[in-house]
């Protein structure tokens, strides 16, 4: 069957659309926003920075403040007394950044408020005519938009880097889910690699997408690795033969010789494996010949790590995974590994995500939706037809 636009099945806009557990809201933390709001401004006049408010909002983990960019209210100025607005003022400073005439100061909130995925998702409206490939991963800490990951305008493949419990799986768990219910099982599949047994992907156990189930030992992803880079050569062939560039037209095309399913390669606790020196060898080799000739047709790579440092991620192969996906790492050194700069050990865990996409001028902060476990189950019964 194929869907004409938005799910897979409509079942699953309905269930997002029914969905009652949504976060309430509560009267004291529009208290708590202003407090912060005339804190930040005592702070900066405290600190001769004072500028004109532009705009405060609330999200699920900051008070976001708008300022008026000026000759002394600059991002390093802001920066420079980041201690002092903690331990004079009280006030948690995530990040700050610069916006065209702009200071945007996020302040942490003492209480998140945890976004569950149904919430965000029922305002998204996938197109799947074709297959979709723009996956709904965050709400953007700037304006609570939706932030995309997309193999086909960023980099064909991404790199999830965050320490223990900073919320790698759940993420892992919303882009599995994004590919399951925005595309049929023609239109997309999905390889799953996890040494951890696959403990966070339970729930997963025969959705039709993931190929050949759960894959957890070395030798069968070699294998399955290996058979990707003859895929990628074959469907080459098979472009050509169709007169088209890529897998995007060619599922467009009318009465192509073949089309393709987009191929996810999601692969969890990576670095664990890198340890062995085989698999480090065997994997850092295919992904090198993946690299970006995978996207014309059709192959992804999504790996997660806590610590993707040099000695077990050598640095081609951390520059062939161009999008970065960075939830709290253990320190400054990580996070300039991982994200190109400092700030990826001051977000705040739990999905708090900062996202360095390629195409994507700015790093963009955001917070993944959780997966509730009931969410899960009736989700995926549904893809499993059930
Ligand atoms: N987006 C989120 N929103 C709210 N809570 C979250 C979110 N992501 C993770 N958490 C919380 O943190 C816990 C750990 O998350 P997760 O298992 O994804 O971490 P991890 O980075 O994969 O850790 P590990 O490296 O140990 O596997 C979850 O069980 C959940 O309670
Ligand atoms: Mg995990």
């Amino acid at each position: 069957m194929t869907p004409q636009s938005g799910w897979v099945r409509p079942e699953i806009g309905q269930l997002f659309a029914d969905y009652q557990g949504a976060s309430k809201y509560h009267a004291e933390d529009d208290e708590w926003l202003r407090q912060i709001e005339s804190k930040c401004k005592g702070a900066l006049q405290q600190f001769q920075l004072q500028s004109k408010l532009l705009l405060k909002t609330l999200t699920p983990n900051a008070a976001l403040l708008k300022f008026q960019g000026s000759a002394n209210l600059t991002v390093d100025q802001v920066l420079k007394r980041r201690s002092e607005f903690l331990t004079t003022h009280g006030l948690n400073l995530i990040s700050v950044r610069a916006e065209p005439g702009v200071i945007s100061i996020a302040i942490a909130r003492p209480h998140r408020q945890v976004l569950q995925l149904p919430e965000v998702w029922k305002s998204w409206h996938p197109d799947c005519t074709h297959g979709n490939h723009d996956l709904l991963i965050a709400v953007k800490e700037e304006d609570s938009s939706p932030l995309f990951l997309s193999p086909r305008t960023n980099a064909p493949h991404t790199l999830i880097a965050g320490s223990t419990g900073s919320g790698k799986s759940v993420l892992m768990q919303n882009i599995i889910l994004g590919i399951a219910c925005t595309n049929t099982v023609e239109q997309a599949k999905i390889i799953l690699i996890d040494p951890k047994l696959g403990v966070d992907y339970f729930a997963f156990e025969g959705l039709p997408h993931i190929q050949g189930g759960l894959i957890d030992n070395q030798e069968t992803a070699i294998q399955t690795l290996n058979e990707l880079v003859g895929e990628m050569n074959r469907r080459y062939t098979v472009l050509k033969e169709n007169r088209v560039s890529n897998i995007f037209d060619l599922n467009k095309k009318p009465n192509p010789t073949e089309r393709f399913p987009f191929l996810w390669v999601i692969h969890d606790e990576f670095a664990e494996w890198m340890l062995t020196e085989e698999y480090a060898e065997a994997v850092s080799d295919i992904v090198g010949r993946l690299g970006v000739k995978a996207r014309a047709v059709g192959i992804s790579l999504v790996f997660a790590a806590q610590r993707p440092d040099a000695n077990v991620m050598p640095m081609q192969l951390r520059a062939n995974l161009g999008n970065r996906l960075v939830l709290r790492v253990d320190g400054e050194g990580t996070s300039e590994i991982a994200l190109g700069e400092k700030g990826g050990e001051r977000l705040l865990g739990k999905g708090h995500l900062a996202a360095k996409l390629e195409g994507e001028q700015d790093i963009l902060f955001g917070q993944v939706p959780f997966v509730e476990g009931v969410v899960l189950e009736q989700t995926v019964a549904i893809l499993k037809g059930i």
